[in-house]
């Protein structure tokens, strides 16, 4: 049997007689980007996260930047982030201009050890970037505590958590406490929310934060550039067309910082307005086939099962496993046709583009062993029984081999 790490065609299955309509009509439209169906989208996902401004972008990547942006966070800053992610966030924060400064992360779940970061501040720190790896959340209490006492932003990288929840509450929901909290999302087709191309959303309660970043998304050209340029500026925001320039009147084509294009294509729009309403379902699915590899594996003492706390909802974007034995647990699921992925193969202190960082080896310990021990199983939400039972099947012959 062939079982990939993911596959999608039966969720595109499940939506074509639905879908296939919509983007024809799409198509004949003439209308490809941003509109209706974006601001529907949005306004579904600030209904669904609960929160007051739900912003589309093009990638997680470009919200992760236009939420640092927007924070006004640049050169010779400092921002506390986990050594354990994909490169994407510690790239955007350095992409600004800014240092990553890392946490070590905690053993059991993944994410960056909340207890260790405020011996990491200084006077240079701006703001958190935490990260929700795998879709299991961080401890916001403690983040947000923290970012109150110093004053910091908190950027949370929810990339792969859209669906989790903190405490009851949704991730992307945001802090009411801290006042510059934003939540970003990538709905890369692998994503438990995925596109059919690229895709990513930033959400905020913060009406200056939402009007920036609305306007760096778009080359903060127009009305909505001056604005997000005087708020960053220290002005209220509300600034007074004088008009005193005839020459720059504050529309189209008149810009107020440097931004980006980073727009959302409608057809994504469409697409992720559908599968967000089968996304607890999804999610559920996912929930069930982490708790079937639990039950399945609970024997095996040299095989450390990911920990759920008990305050988190967990998307489990990721199914991942500790073992001593990851290269060759990794090739004997390999050669029997049981795709399996490493993530994450090196900490991101010790990634080529970011040794200039000047971290070594041994510097943050735990995210160092993590990366030498965890293996992440298939657990798409379409995976059968057959396929479960045949991947359990197939640990356990390895472990039996190896005397357990
Ligand atoms: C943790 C994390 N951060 C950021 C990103 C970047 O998202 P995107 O690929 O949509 O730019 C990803 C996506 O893979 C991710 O997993």
């Amino acid at each position: 049997m062939n079982i990939p790490i993911l596959d999608l065609k039966g969720q595109a299955k499940e939506l074509e007689e639905v879908l296939m309509p919509k983007i024809r009509e799409w198509f004949l439209s003439g209308g490809y980007i941003g509109g209706e169906h974006v601001k529907t989208l949005e306004k579904d996902l600030e209904k669904y996260l609960n929160v007051k401004h739900a912003i589309t972008v093009g990638n997680g990547t470009d919200a992760l930047v236009i939420a640092l942006r927007a924070c006004n966070i640049k050169e010779n800053d400092e921002v506390i982030t986990t050594p354990f992610s994909f490169f994407a966030t510690s790239e955007a924060i350095a992409s600004v201009g800014a240092k990553p400064v890392y946490v070590d992360i905690k053993e059991d779940t993944f994410v960056i050890d909340e207890e260790k970061i405020e011996k990491h501040i200084t006077s240079k720190t701006k703001a958190i970037m935490p990260v929700h790896i795998f879709g299991h959340p961080c401890n916001l209490d403690k983040i947000y505590e923290i970012a109150n006492k110093y004053n910091l932003a908190v950027i949370e990288d929810a990339c792969q958590a859209i669906g989790s929840k903190y405490n009851e509450k949704m991730i992307g929901s945001c802090s009411e406490k801290v006042k510059k909290s934003i939540t970003c999302f990538s709905f890369f087709p692998t994503k438990n929310l995925g596109a059919c191309g690229d895709a990513g959303l930033i959400t905020t309660n913060n009406d200056e934060l939402d009007i920036i970043m609305r306007a760096l998304k778009e080359h903060a050209g127009g009305q909505m550039g001056m604005q997000a340029k005087s708020i960053l500026e220290g002005k209220d925001g509300e600034e007074e067309i004088t008009d005193v320039d005839p020459l720059y009147n504050p529309y189209k084509y008149y810009n107020y910082l440097i931004g980006y294009n980073s727009r959302m294509d409608s057809i994504q729009a469409i697409i992720l307005g559908e599968k967000l309403k089968h996304l607890d379902k999804y999610n559920s699915r996912r929930n069930e086939i982490a708790t079937f590899y639990k039950n399945s594996f609970k024997e095996i003492s040299g095989l450390i099962m990911p920990k759920v706390e008990d305050n988190v909802y967990h998307c489990f974007h990721q199914f991942a496993l500790k073992t001593q034995y990851k290269k060759e647990l990794n090739k004997f699921l390999i050669d029997n046709g049981v795709s399996n992925a490493e993530f994450y193969p090196v900490p991101l202190h010790l990634q080529k583009a970011l040794l200039y960082l000047g971290y070594k080896e041994g510097d943050f310990p735990v995210a160092e062993k993590v990366c030498t021990e965890t293996i992440c199983l298939p657990v798409f939400p379409d995976l059968n029984q057959e396929q479960l039972d045949y991947i359990a099947l197939k640990v356990k012959e390895f472990y039996e081999k190896k005397g357990n």
